[in-house]
C-alpha cells in the first residue's frame, strides 16, 4: 500500500491538533483511506520554537515554497492562515496536482471561486470543513446534505471566541479585555483578534454559508458586519435582567432571488435554544423549504475540534485518490456562471 504524504503549513494550535490525530488514530485512518498517511515535511516560521509534539527536525523547513515544491507530496494541509502570499502556495500546489485542505475562512471567503476553479482544472481537491464552524460537519451538510432542499435561512453563532467571551461576561463578569486574552490563550482567536471581536470572521463565515446553502455567489462585502467591541458589561446584564442573552449571530435569508446576510451582536430570548449556545461553541440552524428546521452543534474552535474536522477532509481527498474521483466536489460547488459557460 502506498502511504499519502501529508505537507503540513503550519504547526500551531490547528496544525499541532492535525499531527497528534494522524498519530494517534493511525489505525483508523488506515482502516478508512486505506493507504498509511505520512507527514512529510512541515513549514513553520520558527524552526527552532519547541514544540508540544514529537517532531523529527529535518522535517521542519521556514520556507513554505519548500513543501509546495516538494515532488514527494501529495496533499497539502494549509493551517498557517494569511491571504495574499497564502493564495499562491494554494494555487501552485494546485497547479502541480496536489490536493488541498484548508482551514482559511478567510481565504476561501475572498478567492474561493478562483481556488475551486484551479482545482477543477487540474482535477484536484480543495476541501474547507475546518473553515467554518472548527467541529461541526457543515460545510459537508450543506452541500450534500440537503441537496435535495431548497434552503431558505442559515441562521447561528459561528464564532468561538466571541461567544466565548460574551457567555464568560455574561455568567461570571470577567471584563473585556481579560476574557479576549483568555480565548487567545486557548488558541481560539485569530492571529489578529480584532477579526473575531469586530465581526469579520464571522462575516467570512457567513459568506462561505451562503454561498454553499444558496448555491450562489455571495461576496464579503454583501455582508452587513457589526462585532461585539462595543458592548459593554452593563449591556449584557441590562439584557439578562430582561430575560435575553447577547450572542453574536449570522443570518443568512434568501426570499425570491434577495439575499441578505448579516452579523450582529443580538438579544436572544432565553427560552430560545441558541441562548443556551455557551462558551467555544458554535450553533448553526439551516432553514429548508422541504425539511423545515434543523440545528448543528459542536465546538467552533480550538485545537482538537478544528483538527478533526482538517483530518476528515484529508480521509476524504485519500479516499477520492482511490477512486480516481477528485476534483468532483470543486466542479460540483463551481458557481461562477461566466466561468462556466467560458470552459464550455
Ligand atoms: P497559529 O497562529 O496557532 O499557527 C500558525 C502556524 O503557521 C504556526 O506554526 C506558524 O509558525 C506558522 N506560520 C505562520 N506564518 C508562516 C509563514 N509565513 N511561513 C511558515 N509558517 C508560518 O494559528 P492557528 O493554528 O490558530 O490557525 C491556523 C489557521 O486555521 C488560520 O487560518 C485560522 O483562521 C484557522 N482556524 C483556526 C482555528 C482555531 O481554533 N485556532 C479554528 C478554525 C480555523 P510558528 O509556529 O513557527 O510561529
Ligand atoms: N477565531 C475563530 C473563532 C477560530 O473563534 O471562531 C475558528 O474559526
Amino acid at each position: 500500500m502506498k502511504p499519502v504524504k501529508v505537507g503540513l503549513l503550519g504547526l500551531g494550535t490547528v496544525g499541532t491538533g492535525v499531527v497528534r490525530i494522524v498519530e494517534r488514530h493511525q489505525e483508523d485512518l488506515l482502516g478508512q483511506a486505506g493507504s498509511p498517511i505520512i507527514i512529510e515535511q512541515i513549514a513553520v516560521k520558527n524552526t527552532n520554537k519547541l514544540r508540544s509534539v514529537p517532531i523529527d527536525a529535518d522535517k521542519l523547513t521556514d520556507d513554505p515554497w519548500d513543501v509546495i515544491r516538494n515532488p514527494e507530496i501529495d496533499v497539502i494541509i494549509e493551517v498557517m492562515g494569511g491571504i495574499n502570499q497564502t493564495k499562491e502556495y494554494i494555487l501552485e500546489a494546485l497547479a502541480s496536482g496536489k490536493h488541498v485542505v484548508t482551514a482559511n475562512k478567510d481565504l476561501m471567503a475572498l478567492h474561493g471561486q478562483e481556488i475551486l476553479a484551479k482545482a477543477r482544472e487540474n482535477r484536484c481537491d480543495v476541501m474547507y470543513e475546518a473553515s467554518v464552524a472548527g467541529g461541526i460537519p457543515i460545510i459537508r451538510t450543506l452541500i450534500e446534505g440537503f441537496s435535495s432542499d431548497r434552503i431558505t435561512k442559515i441562521m447561528g453563532i459561528v464564532n468561538g471566541t466571541t461567544n466565548y467571551m460574551l457567555t464568560k461576561m455574561t455568567q461570571e463578569g470577567v471584563s473585556y479585555s481579560d476574557v479576549l486574552r483568555e480565548a487567545q490563550e486557548l488558541g481560539y482567536a485569530e492571529a489578529d483578534p480584532t477579526s473575531d471581536v469586530e465581526g469579520l470572521d464571522a462575516a467570512r463565515k457567513m459568506a462561505i454559508l451562503a454561498t454553499l446553502g444558496f448555491r450562489t455567489n455571495v461576496a464579503l462585502e454583501d455582508v452587513s458586519v457589526r462585532g461585539i467591541s462595543s458592548i459593554s458589561q452593563e449591556d449584557i446584564q441590562y439584557a439578562k435582567r430582561l430575560g435575553y442573552e447577547v450572542k453574536l449571530l449570522g443570518i443568512a435569508e434568501r426570499e425570491n432571488d434577495a439575499i441578505s446576510v448579516t452579523v450582529q451582536p443580538t438579544m436572544v430570548k432565553n427560552t430560545h435554544p441558541i441562548a443556551s449556545v455557551n462558551g467555544v461553541f458554535n450553533a448553526v440552524y439551516v432553514y429548508g423549504e422541504a425539511v423545515g428546521e434543523t440545528m448543528f452543534y459542536g465546538p467552533g474552535a480550538g485545537e482538537m475540534p478544528t483538527a478533526t474536522s482538517i483530518v476528515a477532509d484529508l480521509v476524504a481527498v485519500v479516499k477520492n485518490l482511490k477512486l480516481g474521483v477528485n476534483g468532483q466536489q470543486a466542479a460540483a460547488i463551481f458557481r461562477d456562471k461566466k466561468l462556466m459557460s467560458d470552459e464550455q
